[in-house]
Formats: structure tokens, sequence, C-alpha cells
């Protein structure tokens, strides 16, 4: 039978963002953290190169700005940057208090810099300011944080819940707009659960998997974004999805990805032939930030008909190497490629969303009570192409000031009252499965064919012809079989399929992350491409 819950907060999604806001909440609030597989089944745990922050004394906010801005090719939101900058060191400070291993600075003494731990460098960066544990920062922020919440007698983590949708008073059909919680499917059950909250946060990763080939896990559907655009969100940046330039190409290798930080140690892009290519194409090399070096390996992959390029790093002492890239070195190793003697294939892949839900500095969307925070949010920060390690700091910052901001309204604020059943009386068991598989195969296919890292005019109506196929196809099934992962996850999908092409569309130049044969030139006056739901009202 399905269940009632109520919470004073509600956090969808177990990531480093999700965690650190339920840690940051005052201890008296009951808080459920929900995550729709295992509670480390999101991308924070599989971040290798680190966080980027102003550390050193050598270095400064101005510097981290203005990498930021250049990165961003014009579209960051200056003060989303700067808050987000000015930020950073406190952010550090407090995964620091919470006991993240980083990795120490062996070089120098304890203070001699004014910080304590190993700064790497990755591409954009003017210094080397990402603090890293080794390269499984991801890994090792994840389980201090989960440890944390674990021991936290007012944070209930529950796995397998995946939110179907958000409920509000509009949907209700009140008259007012706030979210008052969401259904929510408990996969150990397979009822869907009624979960009331004075507060909901979106913290549900990326969208990366709507491509074929992408460094993420299966779970980075935009779940948070297609939630948030049918309770009424404004999305934004959509068009912009960035490729990491080096995930393995090996046939066993599933989403591993090469961090970045191997090229700021000196690695080297090559051809088969063993020749370096990126100084054509860039002052900066392999150091250019990720949309021009992504963008360089497709041309070259297309142009000489290769199935990938490789990265060069055997020119290190491999004791440099195995002590900076443990996690590298030993799972090549375990595909029979040595990376102190061998270059690494590698091919682009989708990695990281940067536009998504709208929100402001303290990450409340457009209808209130609802939050939305790390990738799934846009704050303006990564404007046209997100600088390396900027998303985790992103992370963070905004989680610490969206659970103040929470703790400041808890006077205002009252537990909604009974909500709605979810109303399962109208569908059926499918015995159709098969029909989402294919829907699923299509649609990532198509996807990277046609809104890929390099797009036109045509291949983007192609593509918009086919999602709205799928949509009206999946949304028929929606509303006749019960629910599912898959099913939940592929309408979803489908909808920020949709929501990205129809960015795409709109942009009609080519900036950061969005290259486009038609539009090869640049607007002289940049703006965000944001897209309104249908039952958006304004504040
Ligand atoms: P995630 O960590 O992805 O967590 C999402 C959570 O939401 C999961 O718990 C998931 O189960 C849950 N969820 C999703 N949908 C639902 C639903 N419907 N119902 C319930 N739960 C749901 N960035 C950096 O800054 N530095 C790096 O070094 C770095 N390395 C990376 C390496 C890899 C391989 C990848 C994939 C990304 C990397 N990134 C890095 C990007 C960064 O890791 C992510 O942007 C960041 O971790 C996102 O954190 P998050 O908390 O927003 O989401
Ligand atoms: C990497 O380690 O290359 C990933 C860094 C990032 O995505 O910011």
């Amino acid at each position: 039978m399905s269940q009632h819950y109520q919470h004073d907060v509600l956090v969808i999604g177990s990531g480093g963002a999700g965690l650190s806001l339920a840690l940051n909440l005052p201890a008296h609030l009951r808080v459920a953290v929900l995550s729709k597989g295992p509670l480390d089944g999101g991308s924070t745990p599989r971040a290798q190169g680190g966080v980027a922050a102003v550390l050193d004394d050598g270095d400064n906010i101005e510097s981290h700005v203005h990498d930021t801005l250049v990165a961003g090719a014009g579209l960051c939101r200056e003060d989303a940057v700067r808050f987000t900058v000015e930020h950073s060191r406190a952010a550090i400070q407090w995964l620091i208090d919470q006991g993240v291993p980083f990795t120490p600075d062996a070089e120098h003494q304890d203070g001699e810099r004014g910080f304590a731990f190993h700064l790497t460098r990755e591409g954009g960066h003017s210094h080397r300011r990402i603090i890293h544990a080794a390269d499984a920062t991801g890994a090792a922020i994840f389980t201090t944080l989960l440890d944390h919440a674990r021991r936290r007698p007012n944070i209930e983590l529950l796995e397998d819940r995946v939110a179907v949708d958000l409920i509000t008073e509009h949907k209700l059909g009140g008259p007012g707009r706030r979210c008052l919680g969401a259904y929510v499917l408990n996969r150990q059950s397979g009822e869907v659960d009624t979960y009331r909250a004075r507060f909901v946060v979106l913290a549900t990763g990326g969208a990366a998997k709507v491509y074929l080939y992408t460094s993420n896990p299966d779970g980075a559907c935009g779940d948070g974004i297609a939630m948030a655009w049918r309770a009424g969100c404004r999305v934004g940046n959509l068009e912009f999805n960035q490729f990491h330039p080096t995930c393995l190409y090996h046939p066993q290798a599933k989403n591993f990805l090469i961090t970045e930080a191997v090229r700021g140690e000196g690695g080297l892009l090559r051809l088969p032939s063993g020749e370096r290519f990126m100084d054509r194409f860039d002052p900066r090399g392999e150091l250019a930030p990720r949309d021009i070096v992504a963008r360089a390996i497709d041309h070259e992959m297309k142009r000489l008909g290769i199935d990938c390029v490789y990265l060069d790093i055997s020119h290190k002492p491999a004791e440099f190497i195995k002590a900076h890239f443990p996690t590298v070195y030993e799972r090549c190793l375990a595909y029979g490629i040595d990376i102190t003697h061998q270059p690494i294939p590698v091919v682009p892949a989708a990695h990281y969303t940067c536009g998504g839900v709208l929100v402001d500095s303290r990450g409340q969307t457009d209808v209130p009570g609802l939050y939305a925070i790390g990738e799934t949010s846009f704050t303006g920060l990564h404007g046209a192409n997100r600088l390396a390690s900027n998303s985790l700091l992103e992370c963070f910052v905004y989680a610490l000031s969206a659970a103040a901001d929470i703790a400041g309204q808890l006077q205002e604020v009252a537990m909604p009252g009974q909500l709605p059943t979810w109303d399962a009386s109208q569908v059926t068991d499918s015995d159709e499965d098969v029909i989402i598989a294919h829907n699923w195969d299509e649609l990532r296919r198509f996807m990277w064919d046609y809104v890929g890292i390099v797009r036109t005019s045509k291949r983007l109506q192609r593509a918009q012809h086919r999602v709205r196929l799928l949509l009206s196809e999946i949304d028929e099934f929606y509303s006749n079989y019960k629910v599912s992962r898959d099913l939940i996850e592929l309408r979803n999908l489908a909808l920020v399929a949709d929501l990205m092409i129809r960015s795409a569309m709109l942009r009609r130049e080519s900036r950061g992350l969005h290259y486009t044969l038609d539009y090869p030139g640049q607007l002289e006056k940049p703006l965000d491409t944001i897209l309104i739901p249908p039952c958006y009202h304004p504040a």
C-alpha cells in the first residue's frame, strides 16, 4: 500500500550537493535524503580531478573569476561567478573540517604557501588551484559526507526512491504556487508514496545520459530539470552540454574518465602516428578549455577516420604517475594499458550539463519552497562552458547558502496539510517493456548524432522531429501503465532532450560548447537562452 511521509526538508539527491545541504541544516529539522538507486549512484563519487578554489597565497579571487569568465565565453553571470569564487575558501574549509582526506603538499612546509594541501592544475586555469584527493576526489568527499550524515539522527537516507513529480499548490488546483512535496516511487515496494515537506530541494545531478557516450553514471537523466519544468520553473542555457575530451576508449570500459589533471601534470595528446596536434588549434595546447580540446579531437578523428586519439604521460617518472593517478593507473592496467609506458586511447564523451533550473544565489527556483542545487541548477556560473573543477565548488557553495536560506525561513513556513495519494487506479502493468528500452536507445543515439559536438540547423530539426514523436509515445505509455524507474527516466530524458534541442535552435551563433556549422560566428551581445514552461507564474 502506498504510504504518506512528512519531513521538514525533502532533499531529492544524495550527491555532493544534497548531502552538503542536509548536513548544514539545523540539527532539529527532520530531513529525508532520497537516492533513486544506491546512495553512491550519482556523479560525485566518480569525480576525479578535484575542486577549484582560491587557496594559495600566490593566487587571487580576480584570477579565478577571470579564468571562469574566459572559459564561459561571454555568458557567465559575473555576480554568480564572484559569489561562488568569494565563497570558495569557506566551502573548502568546511570540507576540511569534515575530515575529507585531501592530498597534502609534500614539497612545501605547512604554512609556507598559506595552505597545507597539494594543488593541481587543469585546463583554463592560470594557477594551480585544484584541491584533490589523488585522482579520486569525489569518492573521498562523498564517503566523508555520507559518514557524517549516517551519524546524524535527524537525517534519513533513503535508497531506491525515485521522485516522479513535485506536488505544488497550483497542481492541486489551489490559488498558490508553493511546492508542498513529491510523489516518490519506492522501488522495493513498487508503490508511489507521498512525501510532504516544508521545503523541497532538487539535487538530482545532470542529464548527460541523454547522449549515447557519456562519462556519467546511469542515473544522470535530468530528472530534476524535468520535474522543475513541469512544476513551473524556468530553465536556462540547456544547449551547453560539455563533452569531456578524454574518456577511456576500450571495448570493456564503460564511462571511465581520464582526469584532466593528467594534462595538467604534463600529459600530451597525440595522433596514432605519435604527432601532437593541440598546438594547431590553440596556443594553450593541451590546457586549452574543454570545448576547444574536445572539438579539436573530434575534428582530427573525423579528418583521419580514426576511432580515438592518445593521451600520453609516459614521459613522466613511473613513481610520479602512480602517486598522482593511482585510480587511472590501476584501471588502465586492468584493461592491459600500462600508462607509465603506453599512451592511453581516449575519445570525448558527454560529461556535464551547464544549463539547468534557474536559481538565485540562495538556490531558490521560481516556485516558492523549491530549491535546486548542484548540477541540476543554472546559477549563471558556467556560462557557455564550465571551467574544470568549478562544478563541485558550485555544489558546495550553493548547498551552504541554500541551507542558510532555509534555516532563515523556519518561523514563516508551516508543514503543508495532508496531500492526495498517487492515483494508480487507471493504469495496468506494462507487457511491452521492450518499447521503453528501444526508445531509450533511439533517443541517446540521435542526440549524439544530431545534437553533439558539432551541430547544424538541419540536424537539430531532425532531432526535434524525432523527440516529439517519442514524447507522444511516452506520454501514452505513462498514462496507461504503472511507473517504473526506466519509464520515469525515459520520460524525463525525452523532455530534457526536447528542451536542449529547442535551446540549441534558438542560439544562432557558435559560442562555447554550442558549435553550429550554420552560424559559425558570434553575436555581439550574447544572451542566455531562457525557456518558460506553460505553468510559469512570475513572482
Ligand atoms: P550527483 O552527485 O550526480 O547526485 C545526484 C543524486 O540525485 C544521486 O543520488 C541520484 O540518485 C539522485 N537522483 C537523481 N534523480 C533522482 C530522482 N528522480 N529521485 C531520487 N533521486 C534522484 N566536477 C568537478 O568539479 N571536479 C571533478 O574532478 C569532476 N570530475 C568528474 C568526473 C566524472 C566521471 C563525472 C561524471 C563528473 C565529474 N565532475 C567533476 C562533475 C561533478 O562530479 C558533478 O557535477 C557533481 O558531482 C554533481 O553533484 P550533484 O550533487 O549535483 O549530483
Ligand atoms: C576531471 O577530473 O577531468 C574532471 C574535472 C571536472 O569535470 O571538472
